[in-house]
Parts: structure tokens; C-alpha cells; sequence
């Protein structure tokens, strides 16, 4: 392993995903006493993001990888020498949503964790503290302590909760600058020195203030509260939306008006076609399976409707383009901008653009995908459907996509779509055209003086006939 160097101490990150990675980069960059290594199972991820071309796309991200890489940030396969090493062990695994057995499509699926925890107690020759990165259900330090202290070489492992809150997109802003990082531990001695070794690490440079240490139950249901408030959020303005549509109420309106009191805030009221993100539905149907597994069923139906109103929102999209397009889309061709599930990354998981493009091809409609960065994994997702294989195709150059289409719907809020030339697009496409803004980011004035007929969310529409 390169460079162990005269480092006060040796950080490791298991799991070098969109929060492993962007998480382990920033330490490393604002901290050089430390020595910070990513370690991955796959050795495809560990080689991508030792070259110029990093397995995500995150702005400003390459710059802070550069700045540390080869000085104090290194990304390994060797995961047996980096836990041997290291003091402070971060675990940022997947946790996806289990698909089979008990809990399967709600609970959290924990075999990596627990593959995790095992690997660490054969490889470790000494006291370590297990930080949680990757976000957990509530009480699994718990199990995971157990589990570690199970050992019979006499090693201690303390397990702290530190979930990360950071948003894909604004990755780097977030960790520069987070509204708060939460720490938590056991109250026991033991568990609070270790609470203060990780409270010195983003001491580094994150103020005391933003610094907020709790019991370790505690974080660990922040983090899916955190994501289930979030969500939320969004289904409300989102389920407010349609009723707009009924009543001539236009809903940025309606959130504008809401959100400067300043009991609720402006942020995350912006109607969409739905939210998407690996995190939230995750995170919230793992929430519901706990509710219910302390026989709380009220509350889980509760946080359930959240994830519901968000698969109708999807749906109505859907519909309402049906309906506007005469009954029929067969045989439409349809262009979708954009595929990630939100502006300024690759990432597609659970996107909105994938529910919306297997319902179009299943209408038989031919749906041509374009994204600036979100193509590779858009062709992936819907691999598994077959309508989509004799339906939709992909092109990278929106012009291009837009060319005899009879709709463009916006599913991304990618600000190089704001700034196309409609007019060139009106040109190119079959008459009537129709515009469904996904997100409401154009100016749908704008676009029905070119000659569209706009179909906004949450405002009335803007037709030619
Ligand atoms: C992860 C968790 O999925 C999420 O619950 C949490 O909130 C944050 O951390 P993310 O970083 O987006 O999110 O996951 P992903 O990009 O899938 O990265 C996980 C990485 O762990 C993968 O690169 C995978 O190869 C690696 N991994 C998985 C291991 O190194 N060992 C394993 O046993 C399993
Ligand atoms: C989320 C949380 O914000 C973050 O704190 C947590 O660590 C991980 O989960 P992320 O999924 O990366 O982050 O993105 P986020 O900005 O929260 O957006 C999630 C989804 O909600 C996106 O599909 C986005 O387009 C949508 N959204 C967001 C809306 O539809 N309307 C809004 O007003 C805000």
C-alpha cells in the first residue's frame, strides 16, 4: 500500500460509492495530517477513481480528488492491509432494499454490512472505531456491535453513527459547508472517546457549532427522518399540484406564498414529476418496515402515503400526456430531457425518468432519451424491459432528439435545457407539438407565443386549440 508516511493517523473507507468516495475525498483534502484510504470490493469502481475519468460525475469533485490523491488519498482493492492499519474504519457499503424473505420490498437489506463487520473482525490486530456512513435502520450499531465484539482475539471495535447528508449534485458544497454533521455514540466512557476522535476529525474544518453529537439510536433514525421529512415534502407540493391543475391556483405560486412563512421555508416545495434519488424511498420504506415491526401501524401508513402519492405523481404525468395527445401515443415519437433523477449528475437510481419511459413504451410510444451525463446508466436501468428494447433509443444531442417528435417532456431540471433554442426545436418537430415541463423550469409563455401547446405541473396549460 503506497505511502504510510509519517500520517498521525490512518482513516479507511469501505465502500467507495457516490458517499464513500466524494466523503473520503473531502477529509483527505482539508485534512493531509491524516492518511485517508478508499477501499472497494469492486476492482472496476477502485480503478476508475485512480484515473482521470472518476466513476461519478459531481461538480468540483475532480478537483478536490487531484488535490489530495497520491498525497494522502489513496483508493484500494486491498481492504485486508487497509483495516489492519487503520484507526478509524467508516463503512459506506450499499444497504439496499431487501427483495427477498422477510421484509422483502421494505426492510433494509444488511448482507454487506454484516459481510463488512465480519471481514473487519479477520483483518483488525487492534482497537478500532466503526463509523457508520451508510444509512442504517435504527438500532443496527447495536447487532454490529455485537457482532464485532464477538471476537475472540480481545480487540474493542466501537461503533459510531455518522450519517451522511450530503446531496448528489451539490456533493462537494455540502460537505464544505454541511448545516450540521451528527455524531453519534454509546454514552459509555469507551464510546465517548471515540464520539471526540471522530468530533477532531471535521473539526478539521467544520465549525464546533455545526458539529452535533447524540446518542448513537438517535442518529440513526436522523438520517431516515431527515430523508422521510425531505420526501415528504415534495409529495405534499407534489399532491397539491393536481388540485392547482382543478382550480386555476398556480403551484410555484402556492409555494412561494407557503414557503416565506417562516415556519415551513422555501426549500423543497418545487411540484415534479416525481422525486427519485437512491435515498429517499429506500430510506423511507425502511421506516415504514420498522414502524411496523414495533407493531406501529398507524405511523407506517402514515410515512407510506408519502411514497404512494409519489408513484401517482409518476403515473398522472404519464396519463395526462395520453390524454392530451388525443388517446394515443402509439407510434408518437416522444423525446424525454433528461434522465437522471435531478440536475448536475449521472445517477438514474429510481428516477422518475424510468417509471415515465417504461409506461410511454408500454403505450407503445417511441420514446428517444437524451441526458448530458445520464445515458450509460439510462440504457442500464431499462435493460430488464421489454417494451423498452423495441421502443426506445438514445441520443445524446437534444436537437437531434426533438427532430420529428410530436413531445418533448422535461423529466430533468438540467440548466442547459432552459437555455435550447425552442424555436429550432418548434421547427423540427410534428405539428401540433407539445411541451410537458416535468419540472416547470421553461418559460411556458415563451414557448406558446413559438407555438407549443405547454403543459406545466401544478399551473393551467397553455393550448393552441
Ligand atoms: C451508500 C448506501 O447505499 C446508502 O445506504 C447510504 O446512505 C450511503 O452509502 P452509495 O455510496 O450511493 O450509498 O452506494 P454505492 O454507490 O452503491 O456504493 C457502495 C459501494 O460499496 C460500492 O462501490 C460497492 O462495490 C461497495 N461494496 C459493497 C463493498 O466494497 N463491499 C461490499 O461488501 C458491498
Ligand atoms: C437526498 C437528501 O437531500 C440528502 O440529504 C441525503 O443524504 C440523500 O438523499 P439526493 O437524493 O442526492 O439527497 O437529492 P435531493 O436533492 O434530495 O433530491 C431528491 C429528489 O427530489 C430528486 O429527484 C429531486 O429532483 C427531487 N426534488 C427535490 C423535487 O422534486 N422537488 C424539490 O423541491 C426538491
Amino acid at each position: 500500500m503506497a505511502g504510510t508516511g509519517n500520517f498521525s493517523m490512518n482513516i479507511i473507507c469501505i465502500g467507495a460509492g457516490y458517499v464513500g468516495g466524494p466523503t473520503m475525498a473531502m477529509i483527505a483534502a482539508k485534512c493531509p495530517q491524516y492518511k485517508v484510504t478508499v477501499v472497494d470490493i469492486n476492482a472496476d469502481r477502485i480503478a476508475a477513481w485512480n484515473s482521470d475519468k472518476l466513476p461519478i460525475y459531481e461538480p468540483g469533485l475532480d478537483e478536490v480528488v487531484k488535490s489530495a490523491r497520491g498525497r494522502n488519498l489513496f483508493f484500494s482493492t486491498n481492504i485486508t492491509d487497509a483495516i489492519n492499519e487503520a484507526k478509524v474504519i467508516f463503512v459506506s457499503v450499499n444497504t439496499p432494499t431487501k427483495t427477498f424473505g422477510e421484509g422483502a420490498g421494505k426492510g433494509a437489506d444488511l448482507q454487506y454490512w454484516e459481510k463488512t463487520a465480519r471481514d473487519i473482525i479477520k483483518a483488525s490486530n487492534s482497537d478500532k472505531i466503526i463509523v457508520e456512513k451508510s444509512t442504517l435502520p435504527v438500532r443496527t450499531a447495536h447487532a454490529m456491535e455485537r457482532i464485532l465484539n464477538a471476537n475472540d482475539k480481545g480487540i474493542h471495535f466501537e461503533v459510531l453513527s455518522n450519517p451522511e447528508f450530503l446531496a448528489e449534485g451539490t456533493a462537494i458544497e455540502d460537505l464544505k459547508k454541511p448545516d450540521r454533521v451528527l455524531i453519534g455514540s454509546q454514552l459509555t466512557e469507551k464510546g465517548l472517546a471515540a464520539r471526540q476522535v471522530l468530533v477532531d476529525i471535521y473539526a478539521n474544518w467544520v465549525p464546533k457549532e455545526n458539529i452535533l453529537t447524540s446518542n448513537v439510536w438517535s442518529a440513526e433514525l436522523s438520517k431516515l427522518v431527515a430523508n422521510a421529512f425531505l420526501a415528504q415534502r415534495i409529495s405534499s407540493i407534489n399532491s397539491i399540484s393536481q388540485l392547482c391543475e382543478c382550480t386555476e391556483a398556480n403551484v410555484s405560486e402556492v409555494a412561494k406564498a407557503i414557503g416565506m412563512d417562516s415556519r415551513i421555508g422555501p426549500r423543497f416545495l418545487n411540484a415534479s414529476v416525481g422525486f427519485g434519488g437512491s435515498c429517499f424511498k429506500k430510506d423511507i420504506l425502511n421506516l415504514v418496515y420498522i414502524c411496523e415491526s414495533y407493531g406501529l401501524h398507524d405511523v407506517a401508513r402514515y410515512w407510506e402515503s408519502v411514497v404512494a402519492m409519489n408513484e401517482f405523481q409518476k403515473k398522472r404525468f404519464v396519463k395526462n400526456m395520453i390524454r392530451v395527445m388525443f388517446n394515443t401515443i402509439a407510434g408518437k415519437r416522444i423525446a424525454l430531457f433528461g434522465f437522471a433523477f435531478k440536475a448536475d449528475t449521472g445517477d438514474t437510481r429510481e428516477s422518475p425518468a424510468i417509471d415515465v419511459t417504461m409506461q410511454l413504451a408500454a403505450e407503445h410510444a417511441n420514446v428517444v432519451i437524451t441526458d448530458p451525463q445520464a445515458l450509460d446508466n439510462a440504457a442500464k436501468d431499462l435493460q430488464g424491459c421489454v417494451d423498452c428494447k423495441k421502443y426506445v433509443t438514445f441520443e445524446k444531442d437534444p436537437y437531434e432528439a426533438a427532430k420529428g417528435a410530436h413531445a418533448v417532456a422535461i423529466m430533468t431540471e438540467w440548466s442547459e435545457y432552459k437555455a435550447l433554442d425552442y424555436e429550432r426545436i418548434y421547427k423540427s418537430m410534428e405539428k401540433p407539438a407539445f411541451i410537458f415541463d416535468g419540472r416547470n423550469i421553461l418559460d411556458h409563455q415563451r414557448l406558446y407565443e413559438i407555438g407549443f401547446n405547454v403543459y406545466p405541473l401544478g399551473k393551467e396549460c397553455w393550448k393552441h386549440f
